[in-house]
């Protein structure tokens, strides 16, 4: 599948539910991938953590690369690192469908963007709680995702900042119609909602979904909330 029609696809699926990988019991990989499929997620959300741009650090794209045969679903990469232009060619080898880089790493994306498209991979921009979206928004006719940290990238299990919720309406004007729109960070049963009706359709959820016993019934039950309030019903 090409870029534009995986992010054809998403759009026509939404509201995504993107499990964020970080908070899966590593321990049993294989088991929660396969336990993610079962609950319908359409998408795996893995957070790249380099202990510099963030204070904390996970897993890069030698793990990514060993279980992209494991799943068919989308694997989306969210690199919370510095100079990403690096690194990059190693997570499109390893099969990312999309590929996420923060603004705060990369003042001027524009070529990394470029690359990412022109490699068949969806190119994503991220944007952490302080920035400001005038950073972003000479780029955002060549992203094809763009990503609003509703908490401070690095850890999981954050409260949701509730000031996102306007950055994602400004921000929803601002894009193109097919441009996803991603939030992650706190999202959960009582803030999902919200954010889908300030106009997110692609939710990176955490604790809400690993913290809970029973996966496919936290995967379909944030998917019906945010179905609920999604932007073109209010
Ligand atoms: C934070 C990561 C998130 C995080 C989400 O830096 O980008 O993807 O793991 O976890 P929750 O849903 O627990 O906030
Ligand atoms: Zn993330």
């Amino acid at each position: 599948m090409t870029n534009s029609e995986l992010k054809y696809k998403l759009n026509s699926n939404s509201p995504v539910i993107a499990p964020s990988m970080l908070k899966c019991d590593f321990g049993n990989l294989h088991r929660e991938i396969e336990l993610m499929e079962d609950a319908g997620a359409q998408v795996l959300h893995w957070d790249v953590m380099d202990g510099h741009f963030v204070p904390n650090l996970s897993y890069g794209a030698m793990l990514i690369e060993r279980v992209r045969s494991l799943t068919s679903m989308a694997f989306d990469a969210h690199l919370m690192i510095s100079h990403p232009e690096k690194y990059i060619d190693d997570y499109i080898k390893a099969g990312c469908n999309s590929i996420t880089i923060h603004i705060e790493a990369v003042p001027d994306p524009g070529d990394i963007l470029k690359h990412l498209n022109q490699s068949g991979v969806i190119p994503g921009l991220a944007v952490s709680p302080e920035t400001p979206l005038s950073a972003v928004e000479p780029y955002l006719d060549q992203a094809g995702l763009v990503l609003i940290m509703s908490v401070e990238p690095g850890f999981g299990g954050q409260s949701f900042i509730e000031s996102s919720i306007e950055k994602i309406k400004q921000l929803k004007s601002m894009i193109p119609a097919d441009t996803i729109l991603s939030v992650d960070g706190g999202i959960a049963m009582d803030t999902i909602a919200e954010t889908a009706g300030a106009g997110a359709n692609y939710f990176v959820v955490g604790s809400a979904i690993f913290d809970q016993a029973d996966y496919s019934t936290a995967v379909s039950e944030l998917a019906a909330k945010a179905r609920s309030k999604t932007a073109s019903s209010t």
